[in-house]
């Protein structure tokens, strides 16, 4: 599943760095992902490790809502590999990422002969895939929720891509698994770690680029750019609230169907104004104030 609207292939370029058609071999994302040139530099990096055997997990930090999950899934669809995704948390237990227990095997005597009373982690069907010659794309996000447990488990996969299986040892094959971890850097990640893995930290997109991926819910490309205008101010109030993208069009989604001044003020409560700073900034700030009446005029709403 995409994360979200996918821009619509007919769109103009939407970046420089933007690549074509997920279909072409020559490019390593999907089209509706918004590259900066490091992010392009590192899936090329990737993908061209792939087949030579020496490719380098990729650690992905930066705040939430910058786009590292997106940045997986882009990978994975552009270069037409099968996408494997974990979602770790603080109760991720490190054997659960090899083999876990099948629950409903282990209750039910029919379901244990047919399935087992065990089943692959995440880590050992990405190996599993790959040695069936797939190409795979394997996220395990927010690395920094688990418990350094997790962490050190994975420090021989990183370095060798296997895992033990029954005492056996699994290997992916040579250079066909493509591992993308990413960390909110909620917690620190320990120099071993760090050391496997060819870092990239993503920063905010640009906001001519915010607003190009916003455009296309109906509204005007003026409208989005006003909105996003306000929502940046509001931002800079208050640098510990962030407000992403994701919120962003969300936002938009709600003004799309805003009938008066009154809704549109209950989608910015709704889902940009987040802190007191903001709050502030939204009803006292002289251009915020400005570019408000600007967006309801080019709405055409009234009070
Ligand atoms: N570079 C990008 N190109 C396209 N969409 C993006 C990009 N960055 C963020 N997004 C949008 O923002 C949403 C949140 O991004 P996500 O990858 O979940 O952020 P993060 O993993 O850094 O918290 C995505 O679902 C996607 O819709
Ligand atoms: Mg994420």
């Amino acid at each position: 599943m995409r994360p979200d609207t996918p821009a619509p292939t007919s769109s103009p370029t939407p970046s420089p760095t933007s690549t074509p058609s997920p279909t072409s071999t020559s490019s390593p994302m999907a089209t509706w992902y918004y590259s900066r040139p490091s992010d392009l530099q590192t899936a090329i990096m990737a993908v061209r490790a792939i087949g030579r055997g020496r490719n380098y997990p990729v650690l992905i930090t930066g705040k939430p809502g910058v786009g590292k999950t997106a940045f997986s899934q882009a990978l994975a669809e552009g270069i037409g590999a099968e996408y494997l995704y974990s979602l770790l948390h603080a109760w991720t237990t490190p054997d659960e990422l090899i083999q876990s227990v099948n629950v409903p095997g282990v209750v039910d005597k029919r379901i244990r002969k047919e399935q087992g009373s065990m089943q692959d982690g995440i880590l050992l069907q990405a190996i599993k895939k790959s040695q069936q010659g797939k190409k795979v794309v394997l996220c395990l996000d927010e690395i920094d929720k688990a418990n350094e447990s997790v962490e050190n488990l994975l420090l021989d996969f990183l370095q060798n891509y296997r895992v033990p299986e029954n005492g056996i040892l699994q290997t992916a094959k040579d250079g066909s698994l493509i591992v993308i971890i990413t960390s909110n850097g909620i917690r620190e990640l320990g120099e071993p770690f760090l050391r496997r893995c060819r870092r990239l930290h993503m920063k905010t997109l640009p906001d001519p680029i915010i607003v190009k991926m916003s455009c296309g819910l109906g509204l005007s490309h003026k409208i989005v750019k006003t909105f996003w205008g306000i929502v940046s101010r509001i931002q800079r109030s208050d640098r510990d609230s962030y407000i992403t993208v994701q919120e962003f069009k969300n936002f938009l989604d709600e003004v799309s169907e805003c009938r008066n001044q009154k809704m549109i003020y209950r989608a910015f409560y709704a889902w940009i104004v987040k802190s007191k700073k903001h709050y502030e900034a939204f009803h006292t700030n002289a251009e915020v104030k400005k570019s408000l009446e600007k967006g309801f005029s080019f709405l055409g709403v009234k009070k």
